[in-house]
Parts: structure tokens; sequence; C-alpha cells
């Protein structure tokens, strides 16, 4: 008789024992959704139809469990594997295989060549239906098989061993009834032989015996395996086909079955790796996808992920926890630890890392390099190209032989929209050059270290892209002798300083408080104020601008700033000694400069201020210059 049958997956339920929000068949097994090994199981084993049930996150197992030829059917309310089956009836009647497997979701260990044996021995017994069985230590949960005498004309139903499976006859006659758990009396429940789920039915007789179907029953749900009882009170032959190796009928109840799968799995694929000639140095901790590839004489080291649909290459080394995802790394590629790649192509001899980071379709070329804290996204790395360390690489194109420095950035990014940058062949980028993107380095060019590139550089050129060094020369020993002079003990100031903003003095050597930054002195009606410290240390200026005030405001109105100590001046300090002198000439002062230092007097000049400004060599001048005193 031709082996013809359709395939019914129940896939509705939701992962009650999981705890989870989610559909079970969606849960992740080595990569994959739970629900697409039963799938894949099936569709090997070349049924005429596939339906799948689908309930909860309907339209998410759909799109997940998507192939063609393969039909979905929605069970909006999940009231039990036999409902899910009535749920299906219009599908069923139009079907033209004279059998039908019903599968439960939850059980990826199975091999299509079981499916297969199941029919067979379905249909050489004849049997209106034929449970898929196994023995296990602890029956806890399943349904239980209730065997029934051998005897009666219709006499013992025995399925034979057959060669090729690991499956073995049934020990006992006729089966009587499925007995789920909540039902099963103490004595059922210590029976050992259970139903997998998973059961063949003559389609005519299934269409038949559905509407005898209820749910009046302790669980409140129409059962599917109740249909084991209705057809053995009706006299139709009930067969079990007891597979040997119980863990391929493994349902996946909890999360904790979920991780002993996924360990049987791994083992699996690493077993069949390891006899196809590729090295895991320790399999135990090396996780490698079902629908991976692997070349021969490829060497993984603990820790190795590789993931989705990755093909490695023949000779190829991927060091201790590199993780692989939907890549292609070709011959001989070495991928050194702890190395990062998710949809990217390495071509042959390419090195990438320790601590190297490929996304977003990055391609390498042969022989490139690609070493530790770079990134490449979303770009083309030619032949012998090398970016060894701390560099991004975005949206660039990089041809062959070319250098790139350490700590190079394309800054492809301009806050809004991604821009391109083409580095064409046997250009050097010096270390630390930022390439503002877009940019174009033409053939053979140099970029100094260094450099911030914003513009097209045209083959054949070295591009600087930096500011000028300055030199100064015994600036050391100037700022020492400066501080030396500074903390010289001087006579008393009328004004104490001021609080100093803390951390502002970090780099000049700390001074104590007592000692003043100016010094007031009286010249018959001259107000000389001599700045002690300099004019940039915090609050001087501001003292300076008080003194001014304090001795325009006692009618002093002619004051003298001798300078002679101050070497430095910043814009904050030339501000206020601006401010200072408006204000007093306001209030009927006349404020005027002496003793500046070429440096301040330099800097005054540049902002243009010595017209503002009446500047004299010396304090005795500037004295001199309001005349003798008024008698
Ligand atoms: C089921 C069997 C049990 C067997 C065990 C093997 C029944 C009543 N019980 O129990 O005899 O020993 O599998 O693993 O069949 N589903 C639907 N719609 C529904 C309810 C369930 O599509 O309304 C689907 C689920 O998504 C799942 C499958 O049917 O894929 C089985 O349901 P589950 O709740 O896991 O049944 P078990 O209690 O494990
Ligand atoms: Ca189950």
């Amino acid at each position: 008789m031709p082996r013809t049958f359709s395939v019914l997956v129940l896939a509705a339920g939701r992962a009650t024992r999981f705890k989870s929000e989610h559909s079970k068949v969606l849960h992740r097994l080595a990569g994959k959704p739970l629900g697409e090994y039963v799938l894949r199981a099936a569709l090997a084993a070349q049924p005429e139809r596939t339906a799948i049930i689908v309930g909860h996150e309907a339209e998410a197992v759909q799109e997940a469990l998507a192939r063609p030829g393969v039909s979905f059917i929605q069970q909006i309310q999940q009231l039990g594997t036999g409902h899910a089956v009535r749920i299906a009836r219009g599908q069923l009647e139009k079907w033209p295989s004279p059998t039908v497997i019903v599968l439960v979701g939850d059980v990826p260990l199975l091999r299509p060549q079981t499916l297969r044996d199941l029919v067979d021995a379905h249909l050489r017994e004849r049997a209106a239906v034929t449970i898929l069985t196994t023995r296990v230590e602890d029956p806890t949960g399943y349904g239980r098989v209730v065997r029934a005498p051998a005897k009666g004309p219709k006499g013992a139903t025995r399925t034979k061993r057959s060669a090729a499976s690991s499956s073995s006859a049934s020990s006992s006659g006729l089966v009587r009834a499925i007995v789920e758990e909540k039902v099963a009396t103490p004595a059922e429940r210590r029976i050992q032989e259970i139903s997998s789920g998973i059961l063949c039915f003559s389609r005519p007789k299934l269409l038949a015996r559905l509407d005898q179907l209820s749910n009046q029953n302790a669980q409140r749900e129409y059962l599917l395996t109740d249909l084991v009882e209705i057809f053995h009170r009706e006299g139709e032959r009930v067969a079990a086909f007891e597979v040997l190796d119980s863990r391929e009928v493994l349902g996946v109840n909890d999360r904790v079955e979920l991780a002993e799968v996924e360990k049987i799995l791994r083992r699996r694929k690493a077993e069949a790796l390891m006899r196809a000639g590729v090295t895991l140095v320790d399999p135990e901790i090396t996780y490698v996808d079902e629908d991976v590839e692997v070349g021969p004489d490829a060497i993984l080291e603990p820790g190795v992920i590789l993931a989705g649909k990755t093909r490695v290459g023949r000779g190829a080394r991927l060091g201790p926890w590199a993780t692989i995802v939907d890549s292609e790394l070709a011959d001989r590629v070495t991928v050194r630890q702890s190395s990062l790649i998710i949809g990217c192509q390495v071509a042959e001899d390419a090195v990438i890392g320790p601590f190297a980071h490929l996304r977003d379709g990055a391609v390498i070329e042969s022989e490139a390099r690609i070493g530790n804290f770079v990134e490449v996204k979303k770009s083309r790395v030619g032949r012998r190209t090398k970016a060894l360390h701390l560099t991004y690489l975005g949206d660039a194109t990089l041809e062959e032989n070319v250098n790139v420095g350490a700590g190079t950035v394309t800054c492809n990014y301009d806050g809004e929209h991604k821009h391109p940058t083409t580095i064409e062949r046997g250009v050097f980028i010096g270390s630390g050059s930022m390439l503002v993107a877009p940019v174009i380095i033409g053939r053979g060019s140099y970029v100094a270290a260094g450099s911030t590139i914003t513009e097209d550089v045209p083959p054949g050129s070295l591009a600087l892209g930096r500011a000028r060094q300055v030199n100064k020369e015994g600036w050391v020993e100037e700022r020492v002798r400066r501080h030396e002079d500074e903390s010289q003990p001087v006579a008393s100031s009328s004004n104490p300083p001021e609080d100093e903003p803390s951390g502002v003095l970090e780099m000049e050597p700390t001074k104590k408080r007592s000692e003043p930054d100016l010094e007031v002195r009286e010249l018959g009606s001259v107000t000389v104020i001599e700045i002690l410290s300099g004019l940039t240390k915090p609050g001087v200026a501001k003292q300076l601008s008080q003194a001014i005030r304090d001795a325009v405001n006692s009618h002093r109105a002619q004051v003298v700033v001798n300078l002679a100590r101050v070497t430095l001046l910043d814009s904050a300090a030339v501000g206020e000694l601006v401010a200072a002198v408006s204000a007093a000439k306001r209030d009927g002062g006349v404020v005027k400069l002496s003793d500046l230092s070429a440096e301040t007097l330099h800097i005054l000049e540049a902002a243009n201020l010595h017209h503002f400004l009446e500047i004299f060599p010396h304090e005795a001048d500037a004295v001199a210059s309001f005349g003798p005193p008024a008698a």
C-alpha cells in the first residue's frame, strides 16, 4: 500500500507551564522557534498536505512557520486538542490522503523516519488509529496508555519492529484508552507507557467519530486522546507504535525541559560537525545552530557561538568567545578572541580581532586585517587593507592596500544623515585622523596623523588638517620663577583676598591666604594700586576694580595702577580692567596704568585698548602726569 498521508500540527495553545505571555512554539530552541522542529520533521516525511492549527499569537506563529504548501487554521478559543482537530474538519474533509497524523507542536526531537514508520505500522495493522507511544521512568504529566487484553475476532494488534527504525513492537495487545494525568486512577498512574500526543488516524474514521468528543471530563476540555476510548468502544482497531528512544518524543512543557532539549540538540550538532572534520576544543561550551555549515579543518575554540545562517570555510580558526551571526566566513579566515560578527562577509585569509565588531553587511576582502577595538559597519575593506587598532569605519569603501592608523574615525553621521567615505588604494591614514564624510581620499595619498579631513584629497597628496605646533622655549623655567616671585612676603594691603573658587588654581603652587594680592599707597593726592600677584588669578581683577572704586568714592580721583608684576592677561582680566576704568571715569575719576610688561602691552595693543587707556612706562611718570598736588 502506498504510504500517502497528511499532517495536522497542533500549535494553538499558550505556554502555560512556561509562565510566559508568548506562544510556546515561538520560544527559541537552539536558535530557532520551537515549533519549527516539528514542522521540519513533518515536511521531511513528505506528507501530501500539511496544516497548522494556530490560536495564541496566531499571526506571529504563522509568520514564523510559514512555508510553501503549509496552510494555517485559526482556533480562536483553545478548548482542547480534540477541539483543535474539530476546527480543522473542513480541511480534513477535502484532503485526499487516507491517513492523517495529528502532531503536537512541542516535540522537537521527533525524526521524520519515525513518522514514516508510524504510518507503515498503521497501514500494516489496518488500524483505525495508531498511537505513537514510548516508555519513560517518570510518566508524570503524560497521557497513560491502557492496554486491552489481546483477544476476540479482531485479534491482538502488534506492530513489528522495522529494521531501519529505533522503534520496536508494542509488547501488549489492543489499546483500550489513553488516560490523562488528571483523570488517571492510582493504578493507571503507575503505567510507564505514555502517549507522545502523536496519533495516526484513518481519515474517514476520524471524521466519522470526531463529533462524539465531549468536554464532560475533569479537564473540561475536548481531549483528542478521548477518541481512543471511543474508537475502542465502537469496536475499531486501536494500535500502538512504540518509540524506543523516548527522548525523541519528549514534550517540552516548561523551561527546564527546554534547556534539556537544547543541550541534546547542541550535542547532536557538535557531534555532526566533529564527524565532518571540524575541531571543537570543548563541545560542551560551543554553540552552533542547526543550519550553520562549517568546513573541515576549522577549529572552534571554547565559547564560540555560530548562529543563524552562518557559513564558515575550511581551515578557519575561531578564537575563544567569537560570536558569528548570519555571516559568511571564507576558507582560512581567523577570528580572534571575543569578536562579534553579524550579517557580514569575510573573504579568505582575512584576520579579524581580537575584540573586533563587524556588522550590517560589512565586507572584508581577502587577507585584510581588522584588529582590536575596530568597528566596521556597512563598509567594504579591500584586499590586504589593515585597520588594526581603535578605529570606526562606517559607510566606507576602502580599496586594497590601505593602512588605517590607530584611532581613525570615519565621521559618517552629521546628526541627520549618513555620508560615505572612500579611501582609494594604497592610502596611508595617520593615527588619530577624523575623516569627515562625505570625503574621498585619493589613490596613494597620505593623511598626516591627527588630521581632521573635511575636503577631498587628490591622488598622491599629503593632507595635513591640524593646527601648527608652537613650542614656547623656556616656558617652564619662566613659570617657576614667576611663582617664586609671587610668593615673596610683601607689605600689607588694605584689601584681603576674596574667596577663590576651588579647583581653579590646581596648576599653581598653593599660597597662604594671608598674602595680599594688591598694595594700595597714597602719594600725595594720587592713589597708587600695585598688583602683587597676577591679574589672571581668580578674584584679583575684581579686587582691583573695588580698590579703584573705593579711591574715587573717597574723593581721591587720581589713580595709578602699577602692573609691574603682571605677566599674563586673559580676556576676563582685560574686561574687568576696562570696566573699572570706565566706571571711574563716569564717577569723575582718572585711572592711569604704569610699568606694563611687553607682553601685557602687546595684548592691550592687540585689543586696540592702548588708545582708550593712559599708559606710562613708570609709576613715577604716571603720578607726575597728574601735576603737583593742589595746595
Ligand atoms: C498532550 C496529550 C498527552 C500526551 C502529551 C505528550 C492531549 C489531551 N494530551 O498533553 O496525552 O501524553 O501531549 O506530550 O492531547 N493545543 C491546541 N489547541 C488546544 C490545546 C492544545 O492547538 O486547544 C496544542 C498545543 O499548542 C500543543 C499541543 O496541542 O502544541 C499539545 O497540548 P499540551 O497542552 O502541550 O498537551 P499536554 O498536556 O502536553
Ligand atoms: Ca505538551
